[in-house]
């Protein structure tokens, strides 16, 4: 078997056998093919589409590139959950403490920030001396002891997948919905949790750009789940503003550690309670999501969600006193607050350019070996269909310089775009997508 001939088979449209995929995801895992056969390979692949049959085929082929790492130690249902990236969105770290607090096993290998969008890895270690490298026998052990971890990659998880993806985003081959499902499952599978909560966002800072590709990305990845014989539930959700008013590491851990300790509310909670109600539904400690919801908002109440978040901190090594005061948490010298300076309706965000900014200060990667500086970012007050006038705080920006700070004002002011005329509020939830079906979600909040 050759690579040239699937790409002569992908090109004329035809469908390629679970030995030919499981060629491809070894050929990339081990570089034992040219990167032109691998991109030629992808863009066919882009254009000329794969069935679900073809896309869980190269799930597990990609799954099985790597390591597999064996939670069968830790008892119970593990859980975990995945966003497919977004802005401000820091609801693992909200969700993961409450989940554990109501009974949850929250095993979860998390990512680092890409592009516009931030990563939890990043911002967990913006806590002073917090670890996220743990080895697998750690991971267990913690999980065991405290029900709950946030950690990266145990192993060479899905080597496969890190090969294609980087090739792809260099060969505008990222919108393919089966390169998408198959990156993002055979991860997932490798870490060995036993089910998913799926978080698919859409609109201005996602990565499929309609709502109706969102959907079939939530639909293609529970029904290739399905075929993985894995228990997958996806939300498709609101990604039209930042999740939460914090943008940048620090910031964002800041903002989940004032949501915990019932400072702060919003979309950020609202929405991870959303997700985490059905963490409990997947873990079989509710019936209902709603019921799993309730759950959450009592250890919410009760501060047993921040004695969790505490717990995890301890035992990754990070300062716990983070959580009692969160000045200890890295910060910027120039922080500046600037005023609407106009009056109207917040009508629309460009929240990729919102991520962007945050990027360019400092809080996410433009190379690989780039130092994050964990201070910077900003809080961004104000949300879709808010009336503002001249003097409402529109924004507080934590910069390493007064120039950055400039430069960062300017992006952020473009895109957020204030009119005349009043709007509704941005939507949170659009969707649930289990193997029963789609079910559209009637309420905009
Ligand atoms: N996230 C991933 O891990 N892979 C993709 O292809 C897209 C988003
Ligand atoms: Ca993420």
């Amino acid at each position: 078997m050759t690579l040239l001939e699937l790409i002569e088979k992908k090109k004329l449209g035809k469908e390629l056998t679970r030995e030919e995929l499981a060629f491809l995801a070894r050929a990339a895992a081990d570089h034992s093919a040219p990167d032109y056969q691998l991109a030629a390979l992808l863009m066919a692949i882009r254009l000329n589409g794969m069935t679900d049959r073809e896309t869980a085929d190269l799930t597990l082929a990609m799954r099985d590139s790597g390591d597999i790492a064996d939670l069968s130690a830790i008892p119970g249902v593990k859980v975990d959950k995945h966003s497919t990236g977004g802005v401000g969105d820091t609801a693992t770290l909200v969700l993961a403490p409450l989940a554990a607090a109501c009974g949850v096993t929250v095993a979860k290998m998390s990512g680092r920030g890409l592009g516009h969008t931030g990563g939890t890895l990043d911002k967990l270690e913006s806590i002073p001396g917090m670890r996220v490298g743990l080895t697998e026998a750690e991971f267990v052990r913690q999980v065991q002891e405290i029900g709950v971890a946030v950690v990266g990659q145990t192993g060479r998880l899905a080597p496969a997948d890190k090969t294609l993806y980087a090739l792809r985003d260099v060969t505008s081959t990222v919108d393919s919905l089966p390169l998408i499902v198959s990156s993002i499952l055979s991860k997932k599978l490798a870490a060995g949790t036993d089910a998913i909560v799926l978080d698919v966002k859409a609109g201005s800072g996602a990565i499929m750009h309609t709502l109706e590709d969102s959907l079939a990305l939530a639909e293609a990845l529970v029904r290739v789940g399905a075929l993985a014989h894995k228990p997958v539930i996806a939300l498709v959700t609101g990604m039209d503003q930042p999740l939460g008013t914090h943008v940048g590491n620090a910031l964002e851990v800041k903002e989940a550690i004032d949501v915990l300790a019932g400072r702060a509310e919003g979309d950020l909670l609202t929405v991870s309670l959303r997700l985490g109600g059905y963490m409990m539904l997947l873990a079989g400690l509710v019936d209902r999501p709603e019921d799993g919801e309730a759950r959450m908002r009592k250890a919410l109440a009760s501060g047993a969600g921040l004695r969790k978040l505490k717990e995890m901190i301890a035992a990754q090594g990070g300062d716990t006193r983070v959580c009692d005061d969160v000045s200890l948490l890295p910060q910027a010298p120039v922080i500046r607050t600037v005023s609407c300076r106009q009056a109207g309706f917040v009508r629309s965000m460009d929240t990729t350019a919102l991520g962007l900014a945050a990027q360019a200060m400092g809080a996410g990667r433009l190379s690989l070996e780039d130092q994050l500086d964990y201070a910077v970012g900003f809080v961004l007050p104000v949300r879709i269909g808010d009336r503002v006038t001249p003097d409402t705080p529109f924004c507080e920006l934590h910069a390493r310089t007064e120039a950055d700070a400039d430069r960062a004002e300017a992006t952020i002011r473009s895109a957020v775009r204030i009119g005349g005329a009043p709007c509704e509020p941005a939507r949170n939830f659009y969707a649930v997508v289990t193997t029963e079906g789609t079910r559209r979600f009637e309420e905009k909040r």
